[in-house]
């Protein structure tokens, strides 16, 4: 009974699955924080792809994490910069079987850890950045991604890379906009996962979680601008913003499950005080409901293969 009357039904095809390639790497290696998630040398990416396309989900989002960094961020852009060949990479493998999404984001090619270029006085440069993303999200295209994901949070960014990518005939790559991201607690393990040089906080470009009809705002906005997926961020904290921005939006709306949220029901599994698969499944299902039509989690082959048991 209590499946014929369910109204919220999560499928793997749903599911984003993030993954981190560290350059360099000879093997894959445990990220302390993040329980179960690993960074990944280059050529371990093709067997996370394929997992990826048997488990039955929809896409991976790639992270990479460079050897050397400098204050613009240099590799981020370059054809053989680690984010970019790991773009090919995992395009080669996937030959369409899983969509695959890259992060079009500086923090982790910059020296000081911020999501852009600095002023002379320190500061995070708007308009500066989003002449990098440009240049980024066109070599991200031309390695073969299908979907570009700036998550930096510059203001107009979405239009920016648009007119970039459409400029370079890259009018069918598609973008999935990191929104409404909000300055969070809940990345702590992500940042450990890609080696952060943080020091301070994202705060004058990340949102404050106290601001629900801001969220709405900034998606009203990235959807103007082209953007072709809208996202929430972090996701079970938020799920009213995600309500709202589900509501409104003429998009497809996705939520980030993020690392911290992950870890919580990881530490918690850990010390027997909760139930893992319970715990993930509840997770997923109330994002859903809360009107996400795409979820990124760091469980999203496990929970892949707990929907396919359930069903
Ligand atoms: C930054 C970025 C962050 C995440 C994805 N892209 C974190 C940050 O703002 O430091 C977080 C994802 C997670 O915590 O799982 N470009």
């Amino acid at each position: 009974m209590r499946r014929l009357v369910r109204e919220t039904r999560v499928h793997p095809a749903q599911l984003v699955l993030p993954v981190f390639v560290r350059e360099g790497l000879e093997d894959s290696r445990d990220i302390e924080s993040l329980p179960g998630v690993q960074q990944h040398s280059l050529d371990a990416l093709p067997g996370v792809i394929d997992a990826a396309a048997e488990a039955g989900i929809g896409a991976v989002m790639l992270f990479a994490i460079p050897e050397a960094r400098d204050a613009t961020g240099t590799a981020a852009c370059a054809a053989d910069g680690i984010l970019n060949r790991a773009i090919a990479r995992a395009a080669e493998a996937a030959q369409g079987r899983v969509v695959v999404m890259a992060d079009l984001c500086l923090d982790e090619f910059t020296d000081h850890g911020h999501c852009g270029v600095l002023a002379a006085d320190g500061t995070v440069d708007n308009d500066a950045t989003n002449e990098v993303y440009a240049v980024m999200a066109v070599s991200q295209a031309r390695a073969g991604a299908d979907v570009v994901a700036p998550s930096g949070m510059m203001d107009g960014q979405t239009a920016v890379i648009r007119a970039a990518l459409d400029a370079e005939g890259f009018t069918s790559t598609s973008i999935l906009a990191y929104s409404a991201k909000y300055a969070s607690a809940a990345y702590g393990p992500f940042r450990d996962a890609v080696e952060s040089e943080l020091v301070g906080d994202r705060k004058a470009y990340q949102m404050d979680p106290a601001n629900r009809r801001e969220g709405l705002v900034e998606s009203t906005l990235d959807e103007a601008e082209g953007a072709d997926i809208v996202m929430v961020k972090p996701a079970l904290p938020y799920l009213d913003v995600l309500a709202d921005v589900a509501a409104a939006s003429a998009v497809p709306v996705a939520a980030y499950h993020v690392s911290g949220e992950y870890a919580q029901i990881e530490a918690a599994a850990e010390r027997g005080w909760i139930d893992r698969r319970v715990a993930h499944l509840e997770a997923v299902t109330s994002i859903v409901r809360a009107g996400a039509d795409i979820v990124l989690t760091y469980a999203a082959l496990e929970v892949a293969g707990w929907l396919k048991e359930d069903m």
